[in-house]
């Protein structure tokens, strides 16, 4: 059999129905709480997606640069059998990496790696990096107290689920805050310059929300037939921030009169 191969494709010649079918490679590059776990089901909606979840998680696959390239090597050569592994006629594989799982620490063999394997990244990013915060903070008090009948829950379904989960307020370190806002706009700008080489597109979690036709634009990245892509999470956190926060006043006054100001004059309602 005869296939033409296009530059920065694969074939993985053991499939059968889809032996033709290039497979194109992809990551999720995020950090926590900033959507990536909505946006990979939306993904895994598409018929000829497989991204793989946290591979990346388990330290013993990131302890070195050699442990990170044999992993990527498992992803990408489909030996990886997770309940995101779809068929043969994949056409698209991949998987979700956090920036504090490695990627940042030894992107300089990621990034020839990437570049040597035709690896694309969607960055996926939040705007709202206070918002972040407090699903950060809310989802470590889950893991503690776990208030869906005993059962942490960092994602969920039912919006009678959200609901529960968004009654509890977090307190906001204020001495922190700022401290803390930066460095994640730090390492946001970091990881887009370390990959600027390499093929990347940025998406942002409040983007997607806004507009599904984002959607439009990822699968063209991807290079995928086009499909209605769906999720079954709902959103926690509806309310405005200011009824989020149990110090919401001493945040305002840290915050006030700073470039941040922007998380609650901006701040979306749902
Ligand atoms: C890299 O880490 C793995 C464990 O994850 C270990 O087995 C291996 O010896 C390490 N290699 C180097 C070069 O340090
Ligand atoms: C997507 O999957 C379907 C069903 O498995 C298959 O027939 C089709 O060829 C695949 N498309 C691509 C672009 O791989
Ligand atoms: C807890 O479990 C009970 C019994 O299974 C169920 O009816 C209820 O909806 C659950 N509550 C939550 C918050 O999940
Ligand atoms: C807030 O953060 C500062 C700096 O990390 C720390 O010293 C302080 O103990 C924290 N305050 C509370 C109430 O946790
Ligand atoms: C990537 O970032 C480096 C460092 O900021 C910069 O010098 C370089 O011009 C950038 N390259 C591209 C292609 O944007
Ligand atoms: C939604 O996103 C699409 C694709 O990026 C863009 O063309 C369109 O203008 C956006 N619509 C709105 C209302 O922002």
């Amino acid at each position: 059999m005869h296939c033409i191969v296009l530059a920065g494709l694969h074939l993985l010649l053991y499939r059968e129905e889809c032996v033709c079918n290039p497979v194109r490679y992809f990551v999720i590059m995020s950090m926590q709480r900033s959507g990536s776990g909505w946006f990979e089901t939306l993904l895994n909606s598409h018929m000829n997606v497989s991204s793989n979840g946290e591979i990346m998680g388990p330290s013993d696959r990131r302890r070195n640069a050699s442990s990170i390239l044999e992993t990527l090597d498992r992803v990408y050569n489909l030996d990886w059998f997770t309940s995101a592994s779809k068929n043969e006629c994949s056409a698209a594989v991949g998987f979700k990496w956090m920036l504090n799982q490695g990627v940042m620490k030894y992107h300089e063999d990621v990034v020839d790696y990437f570049k040597k394997n035709g690896v694309s990244t969607i960055f996926l990013f939040r705007k709202n990096a206070l918002r972040r915060l407090v699903s950060l903070l809310a989802n470590a008090y889950d893991k503690e107290a776990k208030p869906l009948n005993g059962t942490h829950k960092s994602h969920v379904h039912l919006p009678a689920e959200a609901e529960i989960l968004a009654k509890y307020k977090p307190t906001i370190n204020t001495t922190r805050l700022i401290p803390d806002l930066k460095l994640v706009e730090r390492q946001t700008a970091r990881a887009i310059e370390y990959f600027n080489t390499t093929r990347h597109m940025v998406l942002y979690y409040e983007d997607l929300v806004k507009n599904r036709t984002k959607l439009r634009e990822v699968q063209d990245f991807l290079r995928l037939p086009y499909r209605e892509l769906r999720s079954g999470q709902v959103k926690i956190h509806m309310s405005p921030l200011s009824e989020q926060v149990a110090n919401w006043g001493d945040v305002l006054k840290v915050l006030k009169d700073t470039s941040y100001d922007k998380f609650f004059r901006s701040d979306y309602k749902m």
